[in-house]
């Protein structure tokens, strides 16, 4: 069996999609080694969980960085420093520098929760209702420099039910964004899913358009 990948989480908030691939992990499902979780909020409550499973982190305050570009290189020598083969973004609530992605292309992956390239930003799910959307979701891609806007891996669908709300959207969604996540990470540390020069491949087969979370957790073309 192959050794594990050594992967870095980056968790601004709550810490639920690191909790559900450190269960991933536990019981097998996850052939990764989460070595480092690091967050720009010190009182984040997925440090909190890092740290209760024994995880190294770094809390690393940006107002200590005159701008963003030295924040994010500071961020990611540490990264790199910790051997960490992927970065997954997880909650992680910054916009990063160009130059400090460079290094992780094809090797940084993000959640968000919305259709991409539905609803980039923030406030997905009031903006979802907002435009009457029949049909929400949650989107993983690599990242590149452009705010969630690099090459889409996978989605996970849900309709909008009469009557939702912003909050019934957001908890309805969560349990659907662990799998996603914990899915995407599980075929990125196997190779079944890589970048290359002409876009996502999926079992070295080109994609034509994102992956879909099936009811049993696999991924599917769409
Ligand atoms: C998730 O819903 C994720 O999609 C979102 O933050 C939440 C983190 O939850 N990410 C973004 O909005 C990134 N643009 P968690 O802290 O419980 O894992």
């Amino acid at each position: 069996m192959p050794s594990p990948t050594p992967i870095a989480v980056l968790a601004s908030g709550r810490g639920s999609n690191l909790a559900a691939l450190i269960d991933a992990r536990r019981e097998g499902r996850l052939a990764a080694d989460i070595v480092l979780v690091a967050g720009d909020k010190a009182a984040a409550p997925a440090l909190r969980r890092a740290e209760a499973e024994g995880i190294a982190t770094l809390a690393l305050d940006p107002q200590g960085y005159p701008d963003r570009r030295s924040y994010d290189l500071a961020l990611f020598e540490r990264v790199a420093a910790s051997g960490a083969a992927l970065v997954v973004l997880a909650g992680f609530m910054r916009v990063l520098d160009a130059a400090a992605l460079a290094p992780w292309a094809g090797r940084m992956i993000n959640l968000h929760p919305s259709l991409l390239p539905k609803y980039r930003g923030l406030h997905t799910h009031r903006r979802v209702l907002e435009a009457g959307d029949a049909e929400h979701g949650a989107s993983v891609h690599f990242v590149t420099p452009e705010l969630d806007g690099g090459p889409l891996i996978a989605q996970v669908r849900m309709p909008v039910l009469a009557g939702d709300s912003a909050e019934s959207l957001a908890a309805r969604l969560q349990p659907l964004e662990h799998r996603l996540l914990v899915a995407c990470v599980a075929a990125l540390v196997t190779g079944c899913i890589a970048l290359r020069a002409d876009g996502v491949h999926a079992d070295d087969r080109r994609l034509d358009a994102p992956l879909q979370l099936a009811v049993d957790g696999s991924l599917q073309s769409a």
